[in-house]
């Protein structure tokens, strides 16, 4: 997610929350979710959803026309929602948001706004911090800007904070269905089955055998590479900028802008395989271009997003073939 402004439904022409269309696996809500929460489309999946995963909109510095809550209102919007949301979770659930850095208006100095936010979520809802990983692209255009490339006086934002959040102590999670690929030289080492055992000055006793077995992978580090280059072969189809190729040219057929601010693909499709089994329910609160929703789907898990904005809720289906525009809101065929 970056810091770009996003659209919110103004709470004067705040929808009730409304099914916008369904797939094989699943259902688009249009409406905010704070409306959607208390209608059957989520009540009635309370406990049930195994993994919500999401990138909220963004808190803004300076409040724009329709633009998202600022500072202590963004805050506490978040912190009210932390509840609601936990309790759609199952026992062994979990909530994974991933929140950008952001900048104070005209200063190079970072606003600690988006930390104070996820804290206050965690702690409203008894949430346990499973682990916070860092999701680096070093593709990432140079920004901001004015700091970066103009005055040259910080370095370039190229992560962003993925925190990961349970209600239990070990919720559903598999290092192994996420293994990198060995590297070439664990490639060589599996295959010559002998290396230099002993202890290493860090401390580590290197066993004789404790690295000959073949494990298919190894297990990946919390800074999650989303270039592709250390990343599980699995979802590799999931990184670059292919997965939203025939989103991006449905919007431009049907005249809807492409969402400027959409998660990862390759994000999503990590912990939607990390944390859970196929058809698990899987919730997005802030669907934008229903990134989430078409990941799991191709993983073979239900799901349900929620999407405030008309226009994201109509171009997201152009993530789904099959799936036109003011077409049937029943089902994807
Ligand atoms: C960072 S974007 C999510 C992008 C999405 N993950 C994707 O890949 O396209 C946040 C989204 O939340 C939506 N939003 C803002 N307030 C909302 C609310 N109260 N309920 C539901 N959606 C909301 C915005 O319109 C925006 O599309």
């Amino acid at each position: 997610m970056t810091a770009k402004s996003l659209k919110v439904a103004s709470p004067d022409n705040g929808p009730t929350a409304e099914r916008a269309y369904r797939t094989d696996r699943g259902t688009m809500i249009y409406g905010k979710i704070e409306d959607a929460l208390v209608t059957p489309h989520l009540q009635d999946h309370k406990g049930k959803v195994n993994l919500i995963v999401t990138s909220p909109p963004f808190p803004l510095v300076r409040k724009k026309r329709y633009g998202n809550e600022t500072g202590e209102a963004y805050l506490q919007w978040l912190e009210a929602l932390a509840t609601p949301l936990t309790e759609l979770l199952t026992d062994d659930g979990s909530i994974v948001i991933e929140i950008g850095n952001a900048w104070e208006e005209g200063a190079p100095i970072m606003s600690t706004l988006p930390l104070e936010a996820l804290l206050a979520f965690k702690r409203a809802a008894k949430l346990n911090l499973c682990q916070h990983v860092i999701c680096h692209n070093p593709a990432r255009l140079p920004s901001p800007a004015a700091w970066v490339n103009l005055k040259r006086a910080r370095l370039k934002d190229s992560f962003t904070h993925v925190w990961w959040m349970s209600k239990a102590q070990f919720p559903k999670a598999d290092n192994r269905r996420v293994l990198n690929p060995y590297s070439k030289d664990m490639k060589k080492l599996l295959e010559r089955q002998s290396y230099n055992a002993g202890t290493r000055p860090s401390g580590h006793v290197i066993s004789k055998t404790g690295f000959l077995t073949d494990h298919g992978g190894s297990i990946g580090p919390n800074v999650l590479d989303l270039t592709g280059e250390h990343y599980p072969d699995s979802l590799l189809k999931y990184t670059g900028t292919g997965w939203d190729a025939g989103y991006r040219s449905y919007c431009k057929e049907n005249v809807l802008p492409a969402h400027p601010a959409r998660m990862q693909s390759s994000l999503s499709a990590f912990f939607i395989q990390f944390l859970t089994d196929e058809n698990d329910l899987v919730l997005d609160p802030f669907g934008g271009s229903n990134t989430t929703g078409s990941v799991a789907e191709s993983l073979n898990r239900r799901w349900i997003a929620v999407e405030a904005d008309r226009d994201y809720v109509d171009g997201s289906r152009g993530r789904f073939p099959g799936l036109a525009l003011n077409g049937s809101n029943e089902s994807a065929g």
